[in-house]
């Protein structure tokens, strides 16, 4: 088994990740296993930069291959906003309800039809002579009010093209068959796969 140190202290995206590589062949560990592991400040202007900084910073600090997430929720309407910054839309340390009050609030009263958007992960692979990045994104809608208890961040309110529930009203394996960070993963695991 190849040990991967998932660069993140995001325990949804740990669960998300661990569930899509559990069939695999990864040992797979986060930072919560690694004493004195990074804090990165993810002060980059993209989701590659903020993807490639977390990534390294992990491999440097463990000596394991590392792989980092960078998500950002672009919306159409405005100008692909809170993109890079949607983890503090609302300020600093929001929680994720701030952050969803906020973009209702921004989207109060916009038509439907104007209310597209895209989820786009970036997955950065740090390792001894690697360096890469993928990345993976899906579209679909604002709603006008959160809908479902699962998932996390921005979930309630985006509902994937095609489909009729939010990612907060499915469970982690169907959101993993067409998430962003899926997709995203998808193209990791073929890298992954070719070391
Ligand atoms: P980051 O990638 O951890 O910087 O996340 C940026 C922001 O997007 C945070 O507010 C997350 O909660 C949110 N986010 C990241 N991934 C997802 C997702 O899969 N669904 C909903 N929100 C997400």
């Amino acid at each position: 088994m190849t040990p991967l140190l998932l660069a993140t202290n995001n325990r949804h995206k740990v669960e998300e990740i661990r569930h899509f590589l559990a069939s695999l062949p990864f040992e797979v560990r986060s930072l919560a296993d690694i004493p004195n592991g990074p804090v990165t400040v993810e002060d980059e202007p993209t989701l590659e930069g903020n993807a490639l900084k977390k990534a390294r910073e992990a491999y440097a600090a463990s000596g394991m291959l590392s792989l980092a997430d960078d998500t950002g929720l672009e919306v159409f309407y405005l100008r692909m906003e809170p993109g890079v910054y949607s983890a503090r839309y609302a300020g600093a340390n929001p929680t994720y309800k701030d952050n969803c009050d906020k973009l209702l609030r921004e989207m109060q009263g916009v038509a439907v039809r104007r209310r597209r958007a895209q989820f786009r992960t970036v997955i950065a692979i740090v390792g001894k002579g690697i360096e890469r990045t993928v990345e993976g994104k899906v579209e679909g809608m604002i709603l006008e009010s959160p809908r479902g208890g699962q998932g996390f961040g921005y979930d309630p309110l985006f509902v994937p093209t095609g489909h009729t529930r939010s990612f907060a009203e499915m469970s982690i394996e169907e959101k993993n068959t067409l998430s962003h960070r899926a997709l995203a993963l998808e193209k990791a695991v073929t890298i992954l796969s070719s070391l």
